[in-house]
């Protein structure tokens, strides 16, 4: 796709590290890769994503730094120590915390993107499944660090989430003892959050470079759908979109500072201001917004492990996406019965996270063998998630599965250029001249 390379080592110095360890050219052919020229906005939220993870990384060892990884000191060092004496803590801490939220809304925008234009779908499925493989670890990363400042919420939250591998039959309690680190969530917890927190970010630094390695062999998608098929289609990656990636991450900076800087409290839990207290259960545990949609399918099933199941399907779903969309036509800009649905599937999602942000309002009555479905006191929220959670599933199967047998696409135009031009450019010129 790239072609062979077009770098010429200038100076002998670059003629010698070049036949010893190709770096320069690798970066040179990384910033001449021809880019489909007709890529829009939606295009820029990889850029922002790499630039989430650094600031995540960057503020996160600073953060370690001054950071008590012990259940006694744990909640002073960050709400004291972090927060009142380090010099600009509170602004790294507030850079860390709101830039976990401005990462997931990224990603989300990035997943909705790729599903929308089908960048998923062949020869891109390994790019996607690396992609997946990228958010389970953002999210066992950001739930990890949400257990570090030792709140209120921190904790109990801890609790619910690490309860919940206990309903694995067999291997169940010995998963969450070792997680534990003893037998229930303390001290040990603690350590190992922090550590795995500290780990994982590295870990999705690398598995971003086989994202990045296997997005350059197909080349990118683009909001066609249809594939490049001339010079004429691409420009250079750089500076096209070297320039408008920087325009789009000085923007989302400005959303980042206003909640940095003006909001720095939206986001976040005041129970998570009181120090962890195993005694006294908070009366509302909820997880962060990103998780919200997730712990609604969870809680929409009155079975701890078909819960559990459920929530792992969920996930699940988006891994085998590329065998479940069989259409031919890749962007929805030319399905529009797929594009509604796909919609649909947003407010589903969006449902699902109110549905998570809901007190429980049902009583749990339980029988004598744990709690049934008629032991359940089902109220207006629950069935909201249920109802939200089956079509969370059923957009995947059946609806994405048949629909791209059934439906009847709209024309799709013969390459990137004619939406833009309705004729190829050598042939625009000469009509123009
Ligand atoms: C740390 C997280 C991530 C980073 C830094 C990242 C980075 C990037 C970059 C730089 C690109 C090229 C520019 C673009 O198309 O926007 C890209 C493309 C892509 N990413 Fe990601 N990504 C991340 C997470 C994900 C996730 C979670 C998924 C899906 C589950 C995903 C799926 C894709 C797909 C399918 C493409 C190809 C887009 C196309 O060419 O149409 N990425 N990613």
């Amino acid at each position: 796709m790239s072609g062979p390379s077009t770098y010429e080592p200038k100076w002998a110095i670059e003629r010698w590290l070049d036949a010893r360890l190709p770096i320069v050219r690798f970066s040179a052919d990384l910033m001449s890769f021809p880019t489909p020229r007709n890529l829009n906005y939606w295009w820029t939220f990889g850029g922002i994503l790499a630039f989430c993870l650094a600031v995540q990384i960057v503020t996160g060892i600073v953060l370690a730094m001054h950071y008590d990884a012990s259940a006694a000191g744990a909640f002073r060092s960050v709400e004291q120590h972090i927060m009142r004496d380090v010099n600009y803590g509170w602004l790294i801490r507030g850079l860390h915390a709101t830039g976990a939220s401005m990462f997931f809304l990224a990603v989300y925008i990035h997943i909705l993107r790729g599903i929308y234009y089908g960048s998923f779908k062949a020869p891109r499925e390994v790019l996607w499944l690396l992609g997946c493989v990228i958010y389970v670890l953002m999210m066992a990363t950001a739930f990890m660090g949400y257990v570090l400042p030792w709140g209120q919420m921190s904790f109990w939250g801890a609790k619910v989430i690490t309860n919940l591998l206990g309903a694995f039959p067999l291997v169940g309690k010995t998963i969450t003892t070792l997680l534990w680190g003893g037998y229930s969530v303390d001290e040990p917890t603690l350590n190992r959050f922090f550590s795995l927190h500290y780990l994982l970010p590295f870990v999705i630094a690398a598995v971003v470079a086989l994202h990045i390695w296997a997005l350059h062999v197909p080349g990118n998608n683009n909001p066609t759908g249809v594939n490049v098929k001339a010079k004429t289609d691409t420009v250079a990656f750089h500076p096209y979109y070297t320039v408008k990636d920087g325009f789009a991450i000085s923007v989302f900076l400005i959303l980042f500072a206003v909640f940095v800087f003006y909001l720095p409290e939206a986001l976040s839990k005041a129970d998570n201001a009181i120090p962890a207290n195993p005694l006294q259960t908070p009366p509302h545990i909820v997880p962060e917004w990103y998780l919200l949609p997730f712990y609604a399918i969870l809680r929409a099933i009155p079975d701890k492990l078909m819960g559990v199941l459920a929530l792992g399907g969920a996930v699940l779903m988006l891994f085998i996406l590329p065998w479940l969309d069989r259409s031919k036509v890749r962007s929805m800009r030319y399905r529009p019965t797929a594009r509604l649905y796909f919609f649909i599937w947003i407010v589903a999602c969006l449902a699902l996270g109110w549905c998570g942000s809901q007190e429980p309002q049902g009583q749990v009555i339980p029988g004598i063998a744990g709690p049934t479905l008629i032991d359940y006191d089902i109220n207006s929220v629950t069935w909201l998630s249920r109802i939200a959670a089956l079509y969370y599933f059923a957009y995947f199967f059946p609806i994405t599965f048949f629909l791209g047998v059934w439906e009847k696409p709209l024309p799709v135009p013969d390459s990137i250029y004619t939406p833009v031009l309705p004729h190829p450019p050598t042939a625009a010129i000469a009509e123009k001249g």
